[in-house]
């Protein structure tokens, strides 16, 4: 079933009233910062991994042929890294509508780089949405990702873009890593 996601994110209430609300980023959020931001940092949160296992249908795909892109997926003990961004809530209006592909605002703890622990949002697609794909191998993963393209551009920029990102802070993703991997071979394989 398709929901609006834009009508259910602005009916979150639990930062009504606050000046400032902390986002994590985990995905094109790291490296794309396309809305007014007071402070970002590089931030961790837990019991969460990193997946490419949703679909796009705005960004890096179509409806008709959908790219991959990553969610969040619960995994108890584990550490995604990202970058946190102090926002003001107007912000919130763009990101809904840029996240607006199966993305709900969830509430999480977020541990920022100097060592604060914060309360702040992050958006999450679960498997609920209708453009979730789910797991597949790294590998089939890399040969989906390089055929895919959208109105934000090819789905390999994504990919490279997201794994330079993560390789800059230093951060372990070998789930990332191992399809950038596939993919870069695949690039060569075909010579473009
Ligand atoms: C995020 O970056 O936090 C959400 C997923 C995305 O837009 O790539």
């Amino acid at each position: 079933m398709i929901i609006d996601t834009v009508a259910i994110n602005q009916q979150m209430n639990h930062f009504d009233g606050h000046d400032a609300v902390w986002l994590f980023g985990y995905g094109s959020l790291i490296y794309k910062a396309d809305f007014p931001y007071l402070e970002r940092r590089p931030a961790s949160i837990h019991h969460w991994v990193r997946r490419f296992w949703q679909g796009s249908h705005d960004h890096r795909g179509t409806p008709d042929s959908p790219g991959r892109v990553v969610t969040l997926i619960p995994q108890r003990d584990a550490l995604c890294v990202g970058m946190a961004y102090l926002i003001t809530p107007d912000a919130l209006e763009h990101l809904d509508v840029r996240e607006k592909n199966g993305y709900l605002r969830f509430v999480t703890t977020l541990s920022l780089d100097d060592g604060r622990e914060l309360e702040g949002l992050v958006y999450i697609a679960t498997e609920e949405n209708a453009a979730f794909l789910g797991a597949a191998s790294e590998r089939d993963i890399a040969e989906h990702i390089a055929r895919s393209t959208g109105p934000s551009g090819p789905n390999r920029d994504y990919l490279l873009q997201l794994a330079d990102a993560l390789r800059q802070m230093d951060a372990e993703d070998p789930h990332v890593f191992d399809i950038e991997r596939e993919l870069v071979r695949l690039i060569e394989q075909a010579g473009n």
